[in-house]
């Protein structure tokens, strides 16, 4: 009697281990999300023969700057893999810029990057953050993607690498880094 007991609770405990590592090795994998590092520049262009961005409403109207509280501006920026604007261009960003804090020094930013060339042609990222842009490293959100970036999770890092403050020319570097399946 004592043995066939402890042959059931053995057998029992065979099947529940064998489970728990089933779980454990198996399951989890399927879910475990990937990672992308990607590196890339915007470059916004309020002024110029290749103005990509301009400012829409404001206190002033659209003639506000948007380095004023309260201005929204719209922008179609090009996305290229170096810090020139005549290296590769791989995408576009396109969205708003709302300066969005009192003292005029940060920027509300939600854009879709809509990559048209490269690795990742036919998928987008919504990025949607704070740019507080006097900063040199400003951490903003990676919300959701489509195509290969679908269920996107992530965080990216920005700095100006270059900026002409009188014609409100900037070149933005954009590094994130994502999760998805
Ligand atoms: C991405 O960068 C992280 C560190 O930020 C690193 O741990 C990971 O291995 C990198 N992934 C790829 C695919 O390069
Ligand atoms: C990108 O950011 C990660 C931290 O998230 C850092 O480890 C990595 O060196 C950065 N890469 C570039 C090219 O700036």
């Amino acid at each position: 009697m004592a043995t066939e007991m402890s042959l059931t609770s053995n057998y029992f405990f065979l099947i529940f281990t064998v489970t728990i590592i089933y779980v454990a090795y198996t399951f989890p994998k399927k879910l475990r999300p990937k990672q992308t590092n990607l590196t890339f520049y915007v470059h916004d262009q309020f002024s110029g023969e290749d103005t990509t961005a301009a400012t829409v409403a404001g206190k002033a109207g659209p003639t506000s700057s948007i380095l004023h509280f309260g201005t929204v501006a719209v922008v179609d920026d090009p996305v290229t893999v170096g810090p020139s604007i005549d290296s590769e261009v791989i995408g576009r960003a396109q969205g708003i810029y709302i300066n969005s804090q009192l003292d005029g020094k940060a920027l509300y930013m939600a854009f879709s990057v809509i990559f048209t060339d490269g690795e990742f042609k036919g998928s987008t990222l919504e990025i949607q953050g704070s740019d507080i842009f006097e900063k040199k490293e400003r951490e903003f959100s990676v919300v959701s993607g489509t195509g290969y970036f679908r269920f996107v999770k992530g965080y990216g890092i920005m700095e100006t690498v270059f900026m002409d403050l009188p014609k409100l020319r900037a070149t933005l570097k954009l590094n994130v880094t994502l999760k998805h399946y």
